[in-house]
């Protein structure tokens, strides 16, 4: 069962498709990248609420492959003034899932 249950997140983080995303998965992955050390869901805290990322770029179709370049390289000027480091430590499927989950928070 337990094999059955990592398989699914597994194919949910490399399928790219956001039906399949694991939202669970998504927050264990931003937790321990240090994501929330700088935003939050709802509140700007060093870089801009999730909840504002997703309505932003909402009726943007490039959306998740945009914001997966930011979490990759960096971003700055998109925000405000401080600018978001790039993350190289971590795997494509992984910036993948996260681009793709922070687009689906309210
Ligand atoms: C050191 C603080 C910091 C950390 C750590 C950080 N961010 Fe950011 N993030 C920012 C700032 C500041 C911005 C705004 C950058 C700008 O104005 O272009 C930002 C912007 C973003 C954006 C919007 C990018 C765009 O193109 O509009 C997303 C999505 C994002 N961060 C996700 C993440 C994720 C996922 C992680 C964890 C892997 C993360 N951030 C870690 C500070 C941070």
């Amino acid at each position: 069962m337990r094999s059955l249950i990592l398989t699914a997140t597994v194919l949910a983080a490399a399928s790219g498709s956001a039906h399949a995303l694991d939202a669970a998965a998504a927050i264990e992955l931003a937790k321990a990248n240090g994501c929330y050390s700088c935003h939050a869901n709802q509140e700007k805290v060093v870089g801009p609420a999730y909840a504002s990322v997703a309505a932003k770029y909402k009726d943007d179709k490039d959306a998740a492959a945009s914001l997966a370049q930011s979490i990759q390289n960096g971003s700055k000027g998109k925000w405000g003034r401080i600018p978001m480091p790039a993350h190289p430590g971590m795997s494509a499927a992984d910036i993948k899932t996260l681009a793709q989950w922070v687009l689906t928070i309210q």
